[in-house]
């Protein structure tokens, strides 16, 4: 018998094809919508491999009730989604794919900080909608990119990548991570700050930590407080890094000046949510890694990894 496969979302066939020549491959049917947590529960009850999308929710219930489960296969970098430790206890290998999407998210990154810094979209809503009905000297200002501050939170792949881009407009890189990046202190000028440190000096703050317990709620209402008034925030790693409710109060009340997020404690975000209605907030929808190589280059990571476990083999991209 041949083991079996379960996809969580419809990829294209291309990518899916060699694995149907080795394993009994299923598939969801739909592109746009995902599956419920019963749906995953249900299709997947006696396969041998999950290959999950960031979004679905996959926690101990889920994965004790999967018995024949050898491996899951994250799309994204990001494994928060995934109960790691229930997986470890049960000797189900667990994988994702970091590094190939490591310099699109620092493109989107800047292209973020850039939009967010001279309000790319609220401006253009202006033109739109009709609003543009003159040109004046301070009317759509914003703040410069070129020559500020910037403050990492979260100093890894894509940080540093985001980082190295912040060279070139001249900025002065601070970063915050656990752990001290000694070589890429001394080989670009980077330099390490304590968080609240970093939060007070920087015209810009990116995080791009993973959620962990640690870092879930890591900026709220204290950390936004230390900020200058005239900065900005922006988050590409997940939505929970962030009280949004304290994020919504220090906009509104003028603590910080502007937020640019792909991320979202809920996604997709429900359209009345507080912070749709400010117009100092840039948002895209967890678009980081989107662009069609590096996402079929993740999938091709995926695919390889699924079969490398199902073969004895250990997978390249192995969290646990
Ligand atoms: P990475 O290389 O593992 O980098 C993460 C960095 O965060 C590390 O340098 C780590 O350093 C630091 N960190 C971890 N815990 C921390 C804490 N408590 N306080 C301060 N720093 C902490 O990961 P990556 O590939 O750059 O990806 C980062 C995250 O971005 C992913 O986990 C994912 O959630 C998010 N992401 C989002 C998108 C998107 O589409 N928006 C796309 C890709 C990735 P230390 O261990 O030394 O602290
Ligand atoms: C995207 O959010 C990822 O974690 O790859």
């Amino acid at each position: 018998m041949l083991d079996k496969i379960y996809i969580t979302r419809k990829l294209p066939e291309e990518i899916v094809e060699p694995l149907r020549e080795k394993f009994e491959v299923h598939m969801w049917h739909s592109e746009e919508k995902g599956m419920t947590y019963e749906e995953i529960k249900t299709n997947a009850k006696d396969v041998q491999a999950l290959w999950t999308m960031l979004s679905d929710n996959i926690d101990r219930a889920l994965i004790e009730s999967l018995p024949n489960l050898k491996v899951i296969s994250n799309f994204g970098v990001g494994f928060n989604n995934i109960d790691i430790e229930a997986a470890k206890e049960h000797g189900i290998a667990v994988t994702n794919t970091p590094g190939v999407l490591t310099e699109t998210t620092a493109d989107l990154t800047f292209a973020l900080l850039l939009a967010t810094a001279r309000r790319i979209t609220e401006v253009e809503q202006e033109i739109r909608s009709g609003n543009w009905t003159s040109w004046s000297p301070m009317q759509y200002t914003g703040m410069d990119v070129f020559g500020a501050t910037l403050g990492i939170v979260g100093m890894g792949r894509i940080g540093e990548a985001v980082a190295r881009r912040a060279k070139g407009f001249d900025m002065n890189v601070l970063y915050h991570n656990r752990t001290r990046k000694l070589d890429a202190e001394e080989t670009y000028g980077f330099t390490y700050a304590e968080l609240d440190d970093l939060l007070k000096k920087s015209d810009f703050v990116i995080l791009l930590t993973p959620l962990t317990p640690e870092t879930k709620g890591l900026i709220g209402e204290r950390e936004l407080n230390l900020m200058k008034e005239t900065s900005a925030i922006i988050n590409v790693a997940r939505g929970s890094i962030v009280d949004e409710k304290a994020l919504y109060d220090a906009l509104v009340n003028k603590k910080i000046w502007a937020a640019g997020m792909d991320v979202f404690e809920q996604e997709p975000v429900p359209v009345n949510h507080p912070l749709l209605t400010l117009p100092n907030v840039t948002m895209s929808p967890h678009i980081g890694s989107a662009s069609i190589r590096t996402r079929l280059a993740m999938m091709q990571m995926n695919s390889k990894d699924i079969e490398a476990v199902l073969e004895g083999k250990q997978p390249k991209n192995r969290v646990v």
